[in-house]
């Protein structure tokens, strides 16, 4: 990059002046030169009052331009510009066929965008401006076309040629090459197209639609791994079902093929009919899975169905409503999830996500709305601010409209939109047109950055029998928003009798800075649950007492807040510790005691949750969770991950040593001799099961990491194995140099499962990890061109391993730089994505600041820095 990029602002967003309508591709594939021919049938938009003369430009980037033609006479090179951006010709009518030919080389995309090889097979990633790197096309979403393609390949290498829509054509050709032609009746942007070829194996099931249609569905996977794919098909076929039933949405087409690929930028990719996956993603089976990928699995495969609908048939205009189909589609997989497996347990799963990715954002650097105004480079923005915030946005909206106002919404906007590319506006408007209902100030959640922050006091007069609920809320400035206006939003509200139960459930709205509600017909003094369900997304600030959070720790009716209240105790415990250890010159157990009783209430209290057998085993491994070192680090500044660590360490060991009984009895009575199966019911056992082990190895009595070693050497699935490891990962005891061993050895040819490997090490809290790590680098199974293996190995160490990469020295900074140069020449959005660690400089003490900025500097001052990793490191820097 010689210049600064240019930034796009959202109020620039004109229409297109040319459109194109119909797509005709034809691909003679090889891994060094490709070469592609397009016709494009194109059209003046009237609106833009375009015509013969004017200017058509066509973006392209990274490719030998062979010819253009217009109606069939090729142009002269006079007749044309191009440049870095694209291409530029004078329109000679207002309808007109424009005939391109280019050259690309998939082998040398190292970049994963547009037309790439990943092990033997070609495949694309066109989201969000891949396919300018495929031909000249206006590459813009509110550019819809139909697509035919035909795709020519060597038999031998590519005995399987996908692309989207229907099969209506295929043959054999000279010289050992074969051929597919595709074709896709639904109008689609350039983002959706996608293309495949290679020696796959398939998988094959079907569903019938509800009316009847009979689906092919088709999972492509490499040689060897068609035993892996049957939780993926399931999930695919439950997600058709409840989008029917829960959505009233049909799939649209004969056919719906999923492809995995090892080498992705991203975890999966909705083109129409034809999604493509992380291979993570849908791989699995016991002994190589655990349940955490198992649920991702469903989560993603629903995701990336349900975009048939939320992204598909109804798209962007532009890339500055990406929440307008993130933000709902994550809503609807989010909802998927909960009705699958328990509802609470996918809650508290969903917001510890939210907390511990979009809290930091939008408190950094980075922040930005949900519907962004701005951006150098869009594959930054494909951020937990416009996927999950803009999720929480629609479902304040479900819970305000209810169920059946929130259907009647989705029926209008899906009956309104269909075939369009609109924005959130569209969106909101259907809601608010369907119900008759007001969303003006609702709608400040796409606008507004930061995490709102709520206060709140109750006042409760015996003699009126009346309850007063004092609430107010603030946002803090963001990076271009100084001054905030106040939210709407729901606040749902429990008041508890001393016996537990519910003497009010009600839902308030908070409109304003600060409100006053009033419940009457209170008969005692209750206890609030606040924000239940966490209604709204934000930070509550409570000095509500730790009795009282005892209290709804044992019996609120809402699990959510259940989780909460131990969640608020715990983190209260340890900040209060944190800073006693400071103070005692780094002594966690000295600071754990300055605590008084509140250790010994807070572990009782814990203790109760783990046995209470009326509890959901899931909700009770989440419930004896401590918040994480990540998240510890977002409540005080300046964060100090030393203290962060030992106090945790110190206070995960006395839960060991004082429930230890409870603990062991929990870890033997969950053991199971029955095959394994994903269903939550089971995965709960298994994840209760393994937080026993966790905090029996914590207490350092040696025999337990026995216990962990022996449970690694007998277990029959992934995700007791990976239970022990993760204990052991952490100890000098001899079964973690054995298991490691075993596992390298086990997987040695197995990608996927390799990463749990090289992560596993990543995050050790070992002292000799970083050593660790830089010898990792030259394992035969590790290279920076796999983004898997760079986010295991190196992502995982600045996200999952605060305590090594802040090291005092800098030395996790530094190392984690050259990473990212090293990176940025390879794949400058995965470089960009791994950046954002270093920009949380301003929450450390002066010290490691000053190292964190001195790291994001020698990134900056990369010759031919990318515009991805330019944006990122410079906002980070800057505030
Ligand atoms: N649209 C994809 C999803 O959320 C995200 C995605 C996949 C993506 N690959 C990408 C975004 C590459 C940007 C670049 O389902
Ligand atoms: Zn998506």
């Amino acid at each position: 990059m010689s210049e600064q990029p240019q930034v796009i602002h959202r109020k620039d967003y004109k229409e297109p002046d040319f459109f194109v309508e119909k797509v005709e591709l034809v691909f003679d594939l090889e891994r060094d030169v490709t070469n592609v021919k397009s016709r494009l049938f194109i059209a003046a938009n009237p609106a833009r009052g375009t015509g013969k003369g004017d200017e058509v430009f066509l973006h392209g980037e990274d490719m030998k331009l062979l010819s253009v033609a217009l109606d069939g006479v090729r142009l002269a090179s006079s007749d044309f510009d191009v440049d870095a951006e694209g291409l530029r010709f004078a329109a000679p009518g207002s309808n007109f066929i424009a005939e391109i030919e280019t050259q690309i080389s998939p082998a040398n995309n190292t970049r994963l965008e547009g037309l790439y090889v990943s092990q033997s097979a070609f495949c694309t990633q066109c989201e969000a401006e891949g396919f300018r790197r495929i031909t000249y096309f206006p590459d813009r979403p509110d550019v819809m076309a139909t697509y035919k393609v035909t795709i020519n390949a060597d038999k031998t290498n590519c005995p399987v040629l996908l692309s989207n829509g229907n099969l209506i054509d295929s043959g054999d050709l000279d010289g050992g090459r074969h051929f597919a032609v595709w074709e896709d009746p639904f109008p689609k942007p350039s983002y959706l197209f996608a293309l495949v070829a290679g020696d796959l194996a398939c998988v094959e099931d079907s569903f019938v639609t509800m009316s009847g249609r009979k689906v092919a569905l088709r999972i492509f996977v490499e040689h060897g791994n068609e035993d892996r794919c049957d939780y993926a098909m399931d999930s695919l076929i439950r997600s058709m079902k409840w989008d029917e039933e829960v959505y009233g949405l049909e799939y649209d087409l004969d056919l719906f093929n999923i492809v995995a690929v090892s080498d992705f930028n991203m975890g999966a990719m909705e083109n129409k009919s034809l999604n493509i996956f992380n291979a993570k993603y849908i791989l699995a089976k016991p002994d190589t899975a655990t349940d955490m990928d198992y649920e991702l699995i469903e989560s993603i495969v629903a995701h990336e169905y349900f975009h048939n609908w939320s992204g598909n048939r109804v798209t962007c205009r532009d890339w500055f409503q990406l929440s307008l189909k993130e933000g709902l589609t994550v809503f609807r997989d989010q909802e998927f999830s909960a009705d699958q497996r328990s509802r609470p347990v996918q809650r508290i799963k969903d917001v510890a996500q939210l907390r511990a990715r979009q809290f930091p954002e939008d408190g950094g650097p980075l922040a930005h709305p949900v519907r962004p105004d701005s951006y150098m480079e869009i594959n930054n923005f494909y951020t937990a601010t416009v996927y999950e915030k803009g999720a929480e946005l629609i479902r304040m909206m479900h819970t305000l409209l209810g169920p059946d106002g929130y259907r009647k919404g989705i029926d209008l906007y899906f009956d309104r939109h269909d075939g369009q590319a609109v924005t959130c506006d569209d969106f909101a408007k259907a809601m608010e047109d369907a119900n008759g209902i007001d969303f003006t100030q609702l709608k400040r959640w796409y606008s507004q950055a930061g995490t709102p922050e709520l206060t709140w006091t109750g006042n409760y007069d015996a003699d009126a029998k009346q309850f007063r609920l004092s609430v107010s809320q603030k946002t803090a400035p963001t990076p271009g928003q100084p001054d905030k206006q106040p939210l709407h939003m729901p606040i749902a509200i429990g008041l508890l009798g001393a016996d537990g139960s519910d003497l009010v459930a009600q839902m308030v709205e908070l409109t304003s800075d600060s409100q006053e509600f009033v419940f009457d017909g209170v008969s005692e003094k209750p206890v609030v649950s606040f924000n239940r369900g966490f209604s709204a997304p934000v930070n509550v600030m409570t000095d509500q007492p730790d009795e009282e959070l005892v209290f709804l720790m044992g019996n609120d009716s809402d699990a959510f807040n259940r989780w909460e209240a131990g969640q608020k105790y715990a983190t209260r415990l340890m900040l209060s510790a944190i800073t006693a250890y400071e103070e005692n010159g780094g002594d966690a157990d000295a600071a754990l005691d300055a605590q008084g009783d509140s250790v010994e209430s807070f572990i009782a209290a814990m203790g109760a949750t783990l046995m209470n057998d009326d509890l959901d085993k899931a909700f009770r491994a989440d419930a004896v969770m401590l918040p994480g070192e990540e998240f510890l680090s977002e409540q005080r500044k300046p964060a100090n991950p030393e203290a962060i660590h030992q106090v945790r360490k110190a206070l995960r060991k006395r839960i060991g040593l004082g429930l230890m009984g409870d603990l062991a009895n929990t870890y033997h009575q969950n053991a199971s001799n029955a095959a394994f199966t994903p269903d939550a019911t089971s995965a709960g056992q298994r994840a209760l099961r393994a937080a026993s082990l966790s905090y029996l190895v914590a207490s350092e009595k040696g025999e337990y990491a026995d216990l962990a070693a022996e449970q690694y050497r007998t277990a029959d699935n992934m995700t007791d194995q990976m239970a022990a490891l993760s204990v052991l990962n952490n100890l000098d005891h001899p079964g973690r140099a054995e298991a490691l061993a075993d596992f390298e050895e086990r997987f040695a040819k197995d990608g996927v499962v390799l990463d749990k490997w090289f992560a596993l090490q990543a995050v050790s809290s070992r002292d000799d990890t970083l050593a660790r790590i830089k010898d990792l680098m030259s394992h035969p199974a590790f290279t920076m061109r796999n983004p898997n293996k760079v986010r295991s190995l190196i992502g995982a160490f600045a996200m999952g391993n605060p305590r090594a990469f802040h090291a005092k020295d800098g030395s996790g900074y530094e190392f984690y730089a050259d990473r990212l140069i090293e990176l940025d020449d390879i794949n400058p959005q995965v470089a960009a994505r791994l950046c954002a660690p270093l920009g949380t400089w301003a929450k450390y003490d002066g010290e490691r600041a000053s190292l964190m900025k001195a790291a994001l500097e020698r990134v900056l001052a990369k010759p031919e820095i990318s515009r991805d990793l330019y944006e990122i490191a410079s906002k980070s820097i800057a505030s």
